[in-house]
């Protein structure tokens, strides 16, 4: 055993002052690349789409969107057969993608279905399928039907049983080749940034009580999927269904007990706002007091905070099969006194109450709120692991920000993904994490929301003014093939079996 350890040790090779792991991640690992429809595809309006959400928050808001458009983004409705030829290059054997629910159902509504929608999604399918390489889809990836918009869209609580008829309808039409299903990707973003600050689309600004009601029902939805999958689909096509949750890695800002309930609460608040009711079929107990406490100052009847009804907790409590996490970088946090009650002013950052920072000596990347931080994505994982009883976990989303210019990127975005991989190492062999996957945002540049083109995490960089859009790898692309191919992260005569 000494020997082993020795042995690990010498082998080690070092990046910067971090020991890279030098052990082969697990056998049937999963290793593929994340995309979503409306950053990648394009054909906006092609062949009988429905307008959604985004197409209508950058046509309309051009200034929040940064006058850039997913129009054509890398045209990858058009250009999906090299994408699958870039993908099996690479060696991954998985593939993460989303379904623009309104290229299938342009209303949104399952009356309205397009042949030529569903056609584009079942080639992909097929396409990986022959070359082994499994797909993972998102069914809601913030792409939302401006016709169901229009109605409300994640405020009203009819969104619960449209997405169920979209769900059936996914599961009708692909169940049979899909396998790992995601319903929604990062509910944070869509209802914190879609109808809270408005950042996102549908860009509506409601801070601390539309965001908590878009949750509310898109986690209903999410757990009324699940039910109907199970009981009408679950024998014969045998799948899974999850959801995609983010969150910054959170840690106490120091030792004092307050700044480790300050850390614990941020997680909470973040992670386990659709952490613990798809696990435990509530919101965590500390969301609904704080919440409760501060509707009740600031003159609400009742809590900002919906609850669910015991019928809805019954649906909702154990529907991930397996849990899923983006990362991407973590925050320090430190306890501050109850933040003043605003009048008008409810927000979900006060609700939390915490002052999050990231001290200056974190190496920075090109935007504000990320800086790389590598231990972080061991200790997220470690938390969802001990928190939800030590589910199976994939990282479903990680990557590294540029400006897109950089070709020659082992130095930022390989040494990124190294760094992060072997934390993840460590969680894995270490800590006893049962991860089973990584899927590395992105494969190829693309439309990047309201940053529009100006930053990239791909590992083919794409020439979004060349009307053929043609994909150049990266120096990280070869870097990721090597350690998808031989499950290592280091030079294959380091690795340890
Ligand atoms: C998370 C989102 O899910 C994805 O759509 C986005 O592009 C990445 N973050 C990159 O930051």
């Amino acid at each position: 055993m000494l020997v082993l350890i020795l042995f690990s040790l010498l082998a080690a090779s070092l990046a910067d002052d971090y020991v890279i792991n030098t052990k082969r991640f697990p056998k049937d690992f999963q290793f593929g690349t994340a995309s979503a429809a409306y950053q990648i595809e394009g054909g906006w309006d092609a062949d009988g789409k429905g307008e959604n959400i985004w197409d209508r928050s950058v046509h309309l808001y051009p200034e929040k969107n940064s006058y850039a458009t997913g129009d054509i983004a890398c045209d990858s409705y058009h250009k999906w057969q090299e994408d699958v030829d870039l993908l099996v290059g690479m060696g991954v054997n998985s593939y993460r993608f989303s379904i623009a629910w309104s290229r299938v159902l342009p209303t949104g509504l399952v009356n309205s279905s397009n042949p030529a929608g569903i056609a584009y999604y079942k080639n992909l399918i097929a396409a990986l399928k022959k070359n082994n390489i499994e797909p993972l889809v998102t069914m809601h990836h913030w792409d939302l039907p401006t016709y169901l918009e229009d109605l409300g869209g994640f405020t009203n609580s009819q969104i619960q049983d449209w997405f169920v008829d979209y769900a059936r309808f996914l599961f009708e039409n692909f169940g049979d080749d899909v396998k790992n299903w995601i319903t929604f990707n990062e509910p944070k973003q869509t209802c914190e940034h879609g109808y809270g600050t408005g950042a996102l689309a549908p860009n509506i600004y409601s801070p601390g009580v539309k965001d908590y009601q878009c949750a509310h029902n898109l986690i209903i939805a999410h757990g009324k999927a699940y039910r109907m999958y199970e009981k009408e689909f679950k024998a014969k096509q045998n799948g899974r269904i999850t959801m995609v949750i983010d969150s910054n890695w959170f840690g106490p800002g120091s030792d004092s007990e307050a700044d480790i309930e300050a850390a614990e609460r941020d997680m909470l608040f973040t992670y386990g706002w659709f952490g613990h009711p798809i696990n435990f079929g509530d919101y965590p107990e500390i969301m609904k007091i704080r919440i409760a406490n501060r509707s009740a100052l600031e003159g609400f009847a009742s809590s900002r905070l919906p609850s669910f009804s015991d019928e809805e907790k019954q649906i909702i409590n154990g529907t991930a099969d397996f849990m899923c996490v983006n990362i991407y970088t973590s925050s320090l946090v430190k306890a501050i006194p109850e933040p003043d009650i605003i009048p008008n002013g409810p927000g979900r950052d006060l609700d939390v109450g915490v002052q999050e920072y990231q001290p200056d000596d974190w190496e920075p990347t090109v935007t504000s709120w990320f800086k790389v931080v590598p231990w972080g994505a061991r200790k997220i994982v470690k938390w969802i692991s001990d928190t939800y009883n030590h589910p199976e976990i994939m990282v479903t989303e990680n990557g590294y920000h540029d400006n897109g210019t950089v070709i020659h990127d082992m130095d930022t975005r390989g040494r990124y993904h190294k760094l992060y991989l072997s934390n993840l190492l460590d969680a894995i062999y270490e800590d006893g994490v049962n991860l089973t996957g990584y899927m590395a945002w992105a494969l190829t540049d693309d439309f990047e929301w309201q940053y529009g083109y100006n930053i990239q995490l791909g590992f083919y960089q794409v020439n979004f003014t060349d009307p053929d859009r043609p994909r150049t790898p990266k120096d990280s692309a070869s870097y990721y093939r090597k350690v998808v191919t031989t499950r290592c992260l280091v030079d294959d005569d380091q690795c340890v079996d």
